[in-house]
C-alpha cells in the first residue's frame, strides 16, 4: 500500500491544526501536506512541523488545488462560512478524481440534526449563501462524486466560540446571545483529534459515514452557559438576549467578517435555531471515534480561563 500523504486544509486553524497535531504525534512516519492561503501561517507551521510539505491552496483557485492533491492518500477539508461551496467543491472533485492513490476525504458539515433544506426559513434559503445552506450543497457535489468521503457533522457549537465572543463577558461580564435556545457543544481539538484517527486508521468501513459530533453530554440553553461561565470563574456572567444590544456591541464585527448583512444573517440563523431546538441531540459518536469521553463544556471553560480575564486573588 502507498505510504500516507495527508493533505490537510487551513492547516493552522482551530480544526485542522489538531488533525496535523494529533497526525505527527501519533504516526510521525506520515508524512503531512499542509495547505493554507497566508505566509504567515506557512511559517509558524513550518516550525511546528519541520518535515512536512507546505503549500499555498485555495479552493477556488483550481491550479493550486491541483498542485496540493498531487500523490496525496487522505485529505482533511473544512471551508470557512459563506465559501461559494458550489466552486470550491466542484475544483476538489476535479482535482481529486486526478488524484490516483486518493483513500479518503474527511470533510466537516454543520447541520443540526434531523434538518433538511426544506425545514429552512425561506430568509436563509434564499439569502445566497451561508453556513445553514453551504453544507448541503457541499455534501450534495461530494455524494454524487463517488469520491470516498466521511462526514463529521458538528451539529453543536464549539467550545471556542466562547472566546470568540468573549469581548462583552470580559467588558460587561455578560453572555450576549439573542434567540435563547439549547445547543450542543463540541471541542475543536476533539474533533480533529476523531479527524485524524479516522485517517490514520486505514478503515475502509469510514468510506460514505456520516457522524454527528457533540460532546455527548452537553445541551445547554445559553443562560445555563452564562451560570456554567460563573461558577467556573468565580466571578458572576449574566445572560443576555436582546437583538438592540447584540446589534450594537457585536454586529459590527459580523458585519466586518462577512459582509454588510453578516449580522443580519446570523440574527436569522439563530432564530431558525430556536425554531428547531427540539432537534438539538447527543450522540455517542464522537466518544466512539475517540475512544474515551469527549471534554465536556465545563472542562473545556477551565482549562481556558484566562480567555476570560477571571479576577484573580493572586
Ligand atoms: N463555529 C462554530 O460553532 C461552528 C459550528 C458548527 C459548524 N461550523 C462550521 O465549521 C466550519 C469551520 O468554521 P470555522 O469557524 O472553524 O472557520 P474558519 O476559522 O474560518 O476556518 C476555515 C479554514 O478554512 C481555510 N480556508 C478559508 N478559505 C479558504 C479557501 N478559499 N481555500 C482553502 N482554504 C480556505 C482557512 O485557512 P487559511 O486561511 O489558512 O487558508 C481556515 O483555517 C464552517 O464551515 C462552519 O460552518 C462552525
Amino acid at each position: 500500500m502507498t505510504a500516507n500523504r495527508v493533505l490537510i486544509f487551513g492547516a493552522s486553524g482551530h480544526l485542522s491544526l489538531p488533525v496535523a497535531r494529533w497526525i505527527n504525534y501519533r504516526s510521525p512516519q506520515t508524512l503531512l501536506r499542509l495547505a493554507t492561503r497566508s505566509e504567515v501561517s506557512k511559517g509558524a507551521l513550518a516550525r511546528l512541523f519541520p518535515n512536512a510539505e507546505l503549500v499555498t491552496a485555495d479552493y477556488l483557485d483550481p491550479e493550486s488545488l491541483a498542485a496540493a492533491f498531487s500523490g496525496v492518500t487522505e485529505v482533511f477539508v473544512v471551508t470557512p462560512d459563506f465559501l461559494d461551496e458550489d466552486r470550491a467543491m466542484t475544483n476538489l472533485v476535479n482535482c481529486a478524481r486526478q488524484s490516483k492513490q486518493l483513500r479518503l476525504i474527511v470533510r466537516i458539515l454543520g447541520n443540526l440534526p434531523n434538518v433538511t433544506l426544506d425545514n429552512l426559513t425561506p430568509e436563509l434559503r434564499n439569502f445566497g449563501g451561508g453556513t445553514a445552506t453551504q453544507h448541503f450543497l457541499a455534501r450534495s457535489i461530494l455524494d454524487a462524486s463517488g469520491l470516498p468521503v466521511t462526514y463529521l457533522n458538528m451539529s453543536a457549537y464549539l467550545m471556542d466560540d466562547l472566546v470568540r465572543w468573549s469581548g462583552p463577558i470580559r467588558q460587561y461580564a455578560t453572555l450576549l446571545m439573542p434567540y435563547e435556545r439549547r445547543v450542543a457543544w463540541v471541542d475543536p481539538e476533539d474533533v480533529g483529534e476523531a479527524a485524524a484517527r479516522i485517517i490514520l486508521s486505514g478503515d475502509r468501513r469510514y468510506v460514505g459515514q456520516h457522524f454527528n459530533v457533540e460532546s455527548g453530554q452537553d445541551i445547554l440553553t445559553f443562560r445555563q452557559v452564562a451560570e456554567m461561565l460563573s461558577d467556573v470563574l468565580h466571578s458572576p456572567i449574566a445572560y443576555d438576549d436582546s437583538v438592540e444590544r447584540w446589534l450594537n456591541i457585536v454586529g459590527p464585527r459580523y458585519n466586518q467578517i462577512f459582509g454588510a448583512k453578516g449580522a443580519d444573517y446570523y440574527l436569522q440563523f439563530y432564530r431558525f435555531e430556536q425554531l428547531h431546538e427540539l432537534a438539538v441531540c447527543t450522540s455517542n459518536s464522537l466518544g466512539m471515534l475517540l475512544q474515551r469521553p469527549p471534554t465536556t463544556l465545563r472542562s473545556w471553560i477551565k482549562a481556558n480561563t484566562a480567555a476570560f480575564d477571571p479576577p484573580r486573588l493572586m
